[in-house]
């Protein structure tokens, strides 16, 4: 039968997929045209509500995401402005993932101690909100977000998103799964839409097979080298053809994580049998059987159109190495050497690392031992430090089981936690100062100036882990493991030959669930930890409604000039350790903003003392004298990321609006839904004639209606139009408070 089946082994909630079918062909109808797959399974997925044209590029989708994953760093924000909705549970299937806080320095016995004993009170402070809210909690040590989706999660023609830029990873599974921002996930926690432009799509064809020394790796290098870091932005990448389904789901879960590198929504491939091949490794029989029933729809139509596409041949497709410092400087193999002393990249290879989320498959961990044996069997140890980040303990104890890692271990590879580790600067890097010039190779995805050991003069190289394996054995960065000899111990010329391995393990995956820790079934007596003395963790109270009146008489807290991103806004950095901590946190807000008015960042006049002071502590004197504010502000205002802080700090602090020449959207969209007024100057001049001394008043806000400009007086002298994009919801949202004021009133 096409009964319901469970989305995964460790919840309750059950999907039928047997709808999807009928549901894509009344999408067909409604369209009039064939639809690509990721057109199929994204539509399939919007709200009800939503009864628009779909206009790729253009419009502006509500989507119903079937779950959220978040991982620690962002999860705290996001978990602490849930609470303060006052609902019971999450309203759709949530996960929370310690990975991103444990440091990696000495190997996983020391480390992951270390991070429970540093992250204590973070941890059970989560580990109590998703006891309580009904959200499923994977504990330290339980591996990396991405990789416990794909194992537990993920499955085709399903739609998620995370608080993480790859989690498009679960799109080697199929799934449209797209990285989001902590305010985003809170909504849909809540139960609200996802708001999201409908992506185009970029098709990827590929044919051919992969062979002898490449990898899936090196098909995401070569497709971020095609599309550059930006090209992939405000689409879907979604590959096709033979050679697509070719690949093993892991190793299109490989291509999919990267494709984040390119800015894209996110990356899909459409059904192939390796995923339910995969599914049922994992134990996911019931999924496995119910996708088999469904495949012929789980793939583009035919027909279907593609904004762009690109092909690539995997039978020619060679290896490749890209970067230093941005992932789009793709380079052959074969041409790495030249390069090397061309661009005149530090010539000695100083580190390996093999792992994290994207690719630490049993696939490419028995493929890379392979290597690593026959170096061993010639008598060869790696001549500098080799690191390896187990996707999950899952993934690493079926690895163990495989007698792969004992490989590694013959080596001497520090074996880390499995977790993110210097994937996300979590690296105590001990063997390299800061600031000293050097290389090093992994296979990891992300290669930006200090991201790995926030040293940066670290020239990081990005290729598959066979590459990495192959050249820890030699400090001539421009070795090429696939032609150059090595010297064995006793003088003999040694060769590679080419990797081999499984793609997956004989008897399925070992099934270690013991780091997961499932909400219990009467949530009634659960405590949220939280100390009133933290200083990481801090409860927050719901913002004020509107109280029905105009905002009269606001001071300019300050007038920025120029680029004002979520960086300038709300810094990292250090600051990230207050990132549960509203109140701490807010002493950076727009600490980076230069001041208009004397070219000075984080140096403005309070308008009540009369006297020079910081920004944060100007908006808190305001805010004690219970006076309202607004920050005047030129174009793109909160470009950057999308981080949540940089709407909540203003609002915390007492501010009303953000008048701009021009808002990044996603900022723009954040501010709102925290209750902020997010206005625009009709005349762009008006810009110029306001200074910083000048009082502010917003005028008609009780008429505050969609389209309709708000007027604004300047010290009672002149007055002009600000315009607006509040929807009705959105001035629901002002009203309320905030968006979660609102949801919390429904
Ligand atoms: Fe973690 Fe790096 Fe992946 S930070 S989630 S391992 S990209």
């Amino acid at each position: 039968s096409l009964a319901r089946v469970p989305l995964s082994r460790l919840e309750s909630q059950t999907i039928n997929l047997s709808q999807f079918p009928s549901k894509v062909q009344s999408l067909r109808d409604r369209l009039k045209r064939p639809l690509t797959y990721s057109e199929k399974v994204l539509y399939s997925h919007l709200d009800d509500s939503f009864d628009e044209p779909v206009e790729r590029g253009a419009s502006q989708l509500k989507l119903r995401p079937l779950r959220i994953a978040c991982q620690d760093a962002t999860a705290q924000m996001a978990l602490i402005q849930f609470m303060s909705a006052g609902m019971e549970s999450a309203a759709v299937p949530t996960t929370v993932h310690c990975d991103h806080l444990i440091v990696s320095r000495d190997g996983e016995k020391e480390d992951l101690p270390r991070a429970l004993n540093t992250h204590r009170e973070v941890y059970e402070f989560m580990e109590t909100v998703c006891q309580k809210y009904n959200i499923g909690f994977w504990k330290p040590g339980a591996g990396i977000i991405h990789q416990i989706v794909l194992e537990n999660y993920a499955f085709p023609g399903g739609m998620m998103i995370g608080t993480d830029s790859h989690t498009p990873n679960a799109g080697g599974l199929g799934m449209v799964a797209i990285g989001v921002g902590g305010a985003d996930a809170v909504d849909v926690m809540a139960g609200l839409p996802l708001e999201l432009q409908a992506p185009k799509v970029l098709g990827v064809r590929l044919t051919g097979k992969l062979s002898g020394w490449t990898s899936p790796k090196d098909i995401i290098n070569a497709v971020a080298g095609l599309v550059s870091v930006k090209g992939g932005t405000g689409s879907i990448i979604e590959y096709f053809g033979d050679g697509a389904k070719s690949l093993s789901a892991t190793g299109m879960a490989t291509v999919c994580n990267m494709g984040a590198e390119t800015g894209a929504t996110t990356s899909i491939f459409p059904y192939a049998p390796q995923m339910v091949d995969y599914l049922r490794s994992n134990h996911r029989h019931d999924m496995a059987a119910a996708i088999e029933r469904i495949a012929p729809e789980l793939q583009a139509d035919l027909g279907a159109e593609y904004d762009r596409v690109i092909e690539i041949d995997l039978s020619t497709l060679e290896p490749r190495i890209n970067g230093p410092f941005t992932p789009d400087l793709s380079t052959p193999l074969a041409q790495f050497g030249d390069a090397v002393k061309k661009n005149k990249w530090p010539e000695d290879l100083k580190a390996g690392l093999i792992g994290s989320c994207t690719n630490s498959s049993f696939e490419d961990m028995g493929r890379a031992a392979s290597l690593a044996q026959q170096a061993l069997d010639a008598g060869l140890k790696p001549v500098m430090p080799l690191l390896i980040s187990p996707g999950s303990l899952q993934t690493r104890e079926t690895l163990n089981d495989a007698g792969i890692l004992p490989v590694f271990e013959k080596l001497g590879a520090v074996m880390l936690p499995n977790a993110c580790g210097p994937c996300c600067g979590s690296w105590d890097r001990v063997d390299m100062p800061k600031g000293t010039s050097n290389s090093i190779i992994t296979s990891y995805n992300r290669n930006f100036s200090g991201r790995l050991d926030s040293n940066p003069q670290t020239n990081i190289f990005l290729a598959s882990p066979e590459i990495v394996i192959a050249k820890v054995f030699s400090t001539d960065l421009d070795f090429d493991p696939t032609v150059d000899a090595l010297k064995t111990p006793s003088g003999e010329e040694f060769r590679f030959q080419h990797p081999s391995g499984k793609t997956l393990p004989k008897n399925g995956y070992l099934d270690s669930d013991t780091a997961y820790k499932a909400p219990p079934i009467d949530r009634s007596g659960v405590e949220v930890k939280i100390l009133e003395s933290s200083e990481r963790l801090q409860r927050l109270a719901p913002f004020e409604p509107w109280n029905g009146e105009d905002f009269n008489d606001c001071l300019i807290l300050i007038k920025t000039k120029g680029k004002c991103t979520t960086d300038h806004i709300t810094p990292a950095g250090p600051w990230f350790r207050y990132r549960g901590h509203l109140e701490n946190i807010s002493n950076n807000t727009l600490i980076g903003a230069i001041n208009a008015e004397n070219d000075k960042v984080n140096t403005v006049r309070n308008h009540i003392s009369q006297k020079d002071g910081d920004v944060p502590g100007t908006a808190r004197d305001y805010k004690a004298h219970g006076q309202p504010w607004v920050v005047i502000a030129d174009h793109n205002y909160g470009e950057g990321s999308s981080r949540e802080h940089a709407a909540l700090q203003p609002r915390y602090l007492g501010g009303k609006a953000i008048i701009a020449k021009s808002f990044a959207r996603i900022h723009e969209s954040n501010l709102k839904k925290q209750g902020m007024l997010a206005l625009t100057f009709a005349d762009e001049a008006d810009y110029d004639r306001i200074r910083s001394p000048d009082q502010i008043s917003l005028m008609g806000l009780a008429n505050l209606e969609p389209g309709k400009p708000l007027r604004m007086s300047v010290n009672g002298e002149w007055e002009t139009n600000l315009n607006h994009t509040f929807t009705l919801e959105q001035i629901e949202y002002f009203k309320a408070g905030s968006a979660l004021n609102m949801m919390a009133k429904q």
